[in-house]
């Protein structure tokens, strides 16, 4: 482990709990809680950490925000856009206040790590009671002790982001699907990108509390596990002789658990040794989330990428040659300072080669703080608009193509749930990360079932279960 890297200590984390029982004790304190997360993965299983704590202190969970005593609000910045929904939400529930001056407003997450955002909450937004940031998540119960007890506003955001937190309690939303963290934080400084400046540095949990966790998930008869990171790829640099990602995979996979999927991967650190594990290991999901951001390599490295389209591509196909039923899907950000038409139809040829089976695609929005958001060449939006239309379309035609191959074959699907439209039919994923709908009994939630593919819609395939196997 590094040695910026600080673990909290059995003191501080029982101290925390100590706080979670004096909170109960306290007269007027909030009774029911909801939580409103924005964003990725990672803030949706930090909310199950949150959620986790909250139930620890004894509050509940309320049907309707409105009708929560502390409103808790996850958020993310990653664009301008999520960030002005959260604070737009938060804004909104000051009217809810007006009626119910008990409520209690609390935001956390990366929104609030953003330099200078602690101030502007205190400033502007006298109506939130706590707010902290990713650093800190662990001292909730402090936090909310003390906002409840002195009847003032609370805000505690730490300057460095070198913390590991074990032994958080957890309210996981699923029984037969989980999030496992394995690392924390990102090193890589794409020039775009806001989250090393709110999630910090890279910080590797230890291979054995990663499989203890494991472990336990398996007992409680979890079928699926999606491991956590920001670059998993890079697990374990900062444990220079410890465990490799694939090594982890290989360890993981023998707990049992079904299925095992990760996400996310920098193309730059994909190792042969990751994509040998991927192509002979069954219990990996056949799916790889590789982010390629742009197809020219002028924008490419001015996103400080490290990697060129030719070295994806080549990477790409190794993929393809080692694991031909991996389905790739991948995130691209048009418009990047300095994009040109040719950059763009650079990014359009990669997507047409490659054939993903489905893209997150962004309009660049600058961050301020980052290396990107003070250079020059900004694209106009009405381009920009223009260019992700184009890109949309054309992946749209490329997934019709990825899933017109999948008719006929057999998948397995983990039934995640019901239908809105019909209790009968019933809706999951394969290994492949393609939603599948299907008719059968609701009983059938949370197994892992055989389903032949009969059709393809947009987004999501049909089927029917394959009776008797
Ligand atoms: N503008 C647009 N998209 C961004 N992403 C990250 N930062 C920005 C930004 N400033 C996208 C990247 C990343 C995904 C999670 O969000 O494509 O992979
Ligand atoms: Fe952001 Fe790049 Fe790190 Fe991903 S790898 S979190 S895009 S800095």
């Amino acid at each position: 482990m590094r040695e910026e890297t600080i673990r909290i200590s059995e003191a501080e984390m029982n101290q925390q709990r100590q706080f979670a029982q004096e909170f109960f004790q306290l007269p007027d304190r909030p009774k029911t809680y909801f939580i409103v997360t924005y964003g990725c993965q990672m803030n949706a299983h930090d909310s199950e950490k949150l959620a986790g704590m909250l139930e620890d202190m004894g509050l509940t969970a309320a049907p309707k925000k409105e009708e929560a005593d502390f409103v808790l609000h996850n958020t993310c910045c990653i664009r301008d856009n999520a960030e002005r929904k959260a604070l737009g939400n938060v804004t909104w529930l000051k009217e809810v206040k007006k009626e119910r001056p008990e409520m209690m407003i609390g935001v956390c997450g990366c929104m609030v790590q953003e330099p200078g955002m602690a101030d502007k909450l205190l400033r502007q937004y006298p109506f939130v009671d706590v707010a902290f940031g990713t650093g800190n998540i662990h001292q909730l119960p402090e936090l909310l002790y003390r906002a409840v007890d002195t009847r003032r506003r609370v805000v505690a955001v730490p300057e460095e982001q070198s913390t590991l937190i074990e032994g958080l309690p957890i309210r996981r939303e699923s029984d037969f699907q989980s999030y496992v963290t394995i690392m924390y934080g990102c090193n890589n400084f794409c020039s775009y990108c806001i989250v090393p400046y709110v999630r910090g540095r890279e910080r590797s949990r230890s291979a054995d509390d990663i499989l203890r966790e494991v472990e336990a998930l398996q007992k409680n008869g979890v079928q699926e596990i999606m491991l956590l990171g920001q670059n998993v790829n890079s697990y374990g640099n900062d444990m220079p002789g410890g465990v490799t990602f694939p090594q982890l995979l290989h360890k993981i996979s023998q707990a049992g658990i079904p299925r095992i999927r990760f996400m996310t991967s920098h193309p730059k650190d994909l190792s042969d040794e990751l994509i040998e594990e991927m192509a002979r290991n069954p219990v990996l999901c056949r799916h790889l989330h590789l982010p390629v951001q742009a197809g020219s390599n002028k924008i490419l490295t001015a996103m400080n990428r490290r990697y060129t389209r030719e070295s994806y591509l080549e990477k790409v196909e190794k993929i393809r040659a080692a694991a031909p039923d991996v389905g790739l899907t991948t995130d691209i950000i048009v418009a990047f300072p300095g994009e040109t038409e040719a950059d763009f139809e650079d990014t359009m040829s990669l997507v047409r080669q490659v054939g993903y089976d489905s893209a997150f695609t962004f309009i660049y929005s600058p961050r301020t703080g980052t290396r990107a958001a003070d250079m020059p060449g900004r694209v106009d939006p009405a381009v920009a608009t223009q260019r992700i239309e184009k890109l949309i379309a054309l992946q749209e035609e490329m997934t019709a193509k990825a899933f017109a191959s999948l008719i006929g074959t057999k998948e397995s699907v983990l039934v995640t749930g019901a239908s809105r439209r019909s209790s009968q039919q019933l809706t999951g994923k394969c290994s492949r990360n393609i939603s599948i709908n299907f008719e059968g009994s609701p009983d059938l939630i949370g197994q892992i079932v055989p389903v032949r593919i009969t059709a393809a819609s947009k987004t999501t395939l049909k089927g029917e279960i394959i009776e008797g196997e």
